[in-house]
């Protein structure tokens, strides 16, 4: 047997996230450390969803800028364009042609029943369109286009994932075996980081409130601040339980950046006070994303390197799904030209 066919092939992965804003700690933590991790063991391809963004009111040249930034933000993060596809999702016209064909395979009432669509109409009110409806079609179209086997997502994407299974269940179910049924990858510890100021709603890069969010761009000192002003309770003890969010999510927290598990953090914590505690996690947290910030600080001065990642990704984007689509065109019978 020769050397390649001995080699066992790769499974695959695909993720993505919209290019909105700063990442944040939940991103970092829920997701893209995750993507870093796992590029030794699959093949990966990463993406930065401009088309999932303009679901809600984008000034254009921002999501320009921010589609840059979210790119070079992606490759500071550990993402390798030498070892994995990264791309901009709009470089790859495959997704949207998909999507078209993959909601004809969706039900209405399987997408009413979507939170993320709840939450975010009744937060854009003034902006209710058919896009924000159907996203998550455009989100299974991103998966199944790849055929990936596995996708690392925050746990807030859970919803949104098993219902690209189902959307490849059925399709396989009626044109034959298509697509492959993707699994999830949500971490054990900080899969939902919650915001520092409300630790009953999701850390968000859009939270009104600038303290209840950390950015993977804020400074030592700002994420010492948001950190000693979390809001926690009226206890004392550093100990995991119901009623106590604040510290939970800051045992998450710490957990998912030393490595350490609630047991421990509560024998190194005890006897101490919350303001230990949260100075303690601050500091730990501003150490795990010190080569973060530098990182970026050294390829954003690089334009001409990131134009030339987002074209050869965009590149092997386009190939990996050309032959996906047209497959899906044959199985669902739109006529060829020669
Ligand atoms: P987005 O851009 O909102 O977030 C990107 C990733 O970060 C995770 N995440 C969190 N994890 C833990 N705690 C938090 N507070 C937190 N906030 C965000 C998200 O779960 C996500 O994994 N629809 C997706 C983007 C997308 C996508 C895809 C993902 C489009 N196509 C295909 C996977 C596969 C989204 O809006 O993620």
């Amino acid at each position: 047997m020769s050397e390649q066919t001995a080699e066992v092939k790769k499974q695959r992965i695909f993720s993505g996230i919209q290019p909105t804003g700063i990442f944040t700690l939940g991103n970092y933590i829920g997701a893209i450390r995750n993507w870093n991790a796992l590029q030794d063991e699959y093949e990966c391809i990463y993406c930065i969803v401009n088309q999932h963004a303009i679901t809600v009111m984008q000034e254009p040249a921002e999501l320009r800028a921010n589609t840059m930034r979210a790119y070079a933000l992606m490759l500071a993060c550990g993402i390798d364009p030498q070892r994995s596809v990264a791309f901009v999702q709009s470089h790859n016209p495959n997704h949207a042609e998909l999507s078209w064909v993959l909601s004809c395979s969706t039900m209405f009432g399987e997408l009413n029943r979507m939170t993320q669509f709840k939450d975010k109409s009744a937060k854009h009110a003034d902006n209710i369109n058919a896009g924000l409806f159907t996203y998550p079609v455009l989100m299974a179209a991103d998966i199944l286009a790849y055929n990936a086997d596995l996708v690392p997502i925050g746990a807030d994407q859970k919803q949104h994932l098993e219902l690209a299974r189902n959307i490849a269940v059925r399709f396989n179910q009626r044109f034959g075996d298509t697509f492959t049924v993707p699994d999830c990858y949500i971490p054990k510890q900080g899969a939902r980081l919650m915001s520092l100021q409300d630790p009953t709603r999701k850390m968000s890069k859009s939270d009104e409130n600038a303290n209840g969010c950390v950015y993977i761009l804020d400074d030592k000192d700002t994420i010492l601040r948001k950190f000693r002003r979390a809001v926690t309770d009226s206890g004392c003890e550093v100990c995991w339980g119901e009623g106590k969010d604040g510290i939970n999510n800051l045992m998450s927290i710490y957990s998912a950046v030393t490595g350490r598990t609630n047991e421990e953090i509560e024998a190194e914590f005890k006897g101490k006070g919350y303001g230990d505690f949260k100075s303690a996690v601050g500091e730990a947290v501003a150490d795990h994303l010190a080569p973060v910030r530098e990182e970026y600080a050294r390829l954003s001065a690089d334009k001409a390197y990131l134009m030339q990642c987002m074209e050869t990704g965009a590149e092997q984007a386009r190939r990996i799904t050309r032959r996906v689509l047209s497959k899906v065109y044959r199985k669902v019978g739109f006529l060829e030209l020669k």
